[in-house]
């Protein structure tokens, strides 16, 4: 727990801040709250965030991950048990409602407990009431519930897989994370401090940066994994760099992708080839033929931006299919400078 007080909360782009705002008011009233966000997008952290700024910061922060236990595992864990109510269960033991305090519980992928246990957490929400498994003696808890998820509790709730009324009671109001990509002031932020928190772990003597080209991946990629991928990648990059007095040249966004599937891709930069394989391509037979009329007359080169815009667009959704929906690549496959690729994704797009 020292550690999770010592962890800094890197960030200034405005989606950020307002979800920081809107937990830092959340953290004063006394009610549970639900976070939203995509995974590796800081839900944790913001938890971690709400419980400290809150009046019961010098209680326990428990976390349960419910998605990594069974539903029996869940159960006991969270309510307690006593012996001999199931198979294993010895002694007796309080469950997180008991031992949380007045402290604050955060639940983890709430979205995958299951209904049972969805509705004896209702009756904890609502009248903070429980009992342990196999347990007579009704109980009450003072604990704080944070609960987190990076499912659509809404469209579980239509389908039946998520109780309408539990998810009224939690969601009294709801934090959403901002996913990595739309925070583009903070990509690089982070990544210079994952580096310069990494370093001190590689010993090295400090922190020679990232390269302009690095910079430009960094910032156009779009981190399904968010934060932690991020980190991940940032780690790796120092990791298996070579010279660590240059600033860093190279990044792996993808340590699955194997080494020889390089080879196709550096063939893709021979820009012959790659029109080649751009006119091979059925889009591109399609191009041509809504671009090049069959027979030339005044009607038929009437729209002529119209059809270069086609063809335009078509080129660009071609290049970044090629390139794997990188844009630099993209922008180098048809001779392009990144800027010049932007304005005209930015415009098709
Ligand atoms: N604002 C931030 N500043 C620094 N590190 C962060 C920030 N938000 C998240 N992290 C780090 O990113 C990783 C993923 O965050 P986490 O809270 O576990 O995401 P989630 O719970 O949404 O999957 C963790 O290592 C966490 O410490
Ligand atoms: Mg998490």
């Amino acid at each position: 727990m020292q550690e999770d007080r010592k962890q800094q909360s890197i960030g200034q782009s405005r989606y950020y801040l307002d979800a920081l705002d809107q937990a830092s008011r959340l953290a004063t009233l006394d009610r549970p709250v639900l976070i939203l966000g995509e995974r590796g997008s800081g839900k944790e952290l913001m938890a971690h965030r709400t419980h400290f700024l809150s009046p019961r910061w010098e209680e326990p922060f428990i976390k349960v991950n419910c998605a990594a236990l069974s539903e029996t595992l869940v159960e006991s864990t969270l309510f307690g048990h006593e012996a001999g109510s199931f198979t294993g269960a010895i002694r007796s033991q309080p469950g997180y409602f008991e031992r949380v305090g007045e402290g604050t519980l955060f639940l983890d992928e709430i979205a995958t407990l299951s209904l049972r246990i969805q509705e004896k957490l209702l009756r904890v929400l609502e009248y903070g009431e429980f009992e342990r498994l196999g347990g007579q003696k009704t109980l009450v808890t003072r604990g704080r519930i944070i609960g987190a998820t990076h499912g659509n509790l809404h469209s579980m709730a239509e389908k039946g897989e998520f109780r309408n009324d539990l998810l009224d009671r939690i969601a009294f109001d709801v934090i959403h994370t901002p996913p990595l990509r739309v925070r583009e002031d903070d990509i690089l932020l982070l990544a210079e401090h994952f580096a310069v928190s990494f370093v001190r772990q590689l010993d090295w003597d400090f922190f020679p940066g990232f390269s302009e080209v690095v910079q430009q991946q960094l910032l156009q990629y779009s981190w399904p994994g968010n934060i932690r991928e991020l980190k991940n990648v940032v780690e790796r990059s120092l990791f298996r760099c070579k010279n660590p007095e240059e600033p860093i040249s190279e990044i792996n966004l993808d340590p699955f992708q194997s080494p020889w599937k390089n080879t196709k891709i550096n063939a893709a930069n021979d820009v012959d080839l790659v029109k080649r394989k751009i006119q091979e391509s059925e889009k591109s037979q399609k191009i041509i033929q809504e671009t090049i009329p069959e027979k030339i007359s005044e009607e038929s080169l009437r729209d002529f931006k119209g059809r270069r815009e086609n063809w335009e667009k078509q080129q660009i959704l071609a290049a970044m299919e090629l390139a794997q929906h990188h844009q630099g690549r993209a922008a180098s496959i048809l001779g392009l400078s990144y800027d010049q690729f932007r304005v005209l994704w930015r415009r098709f797009n």
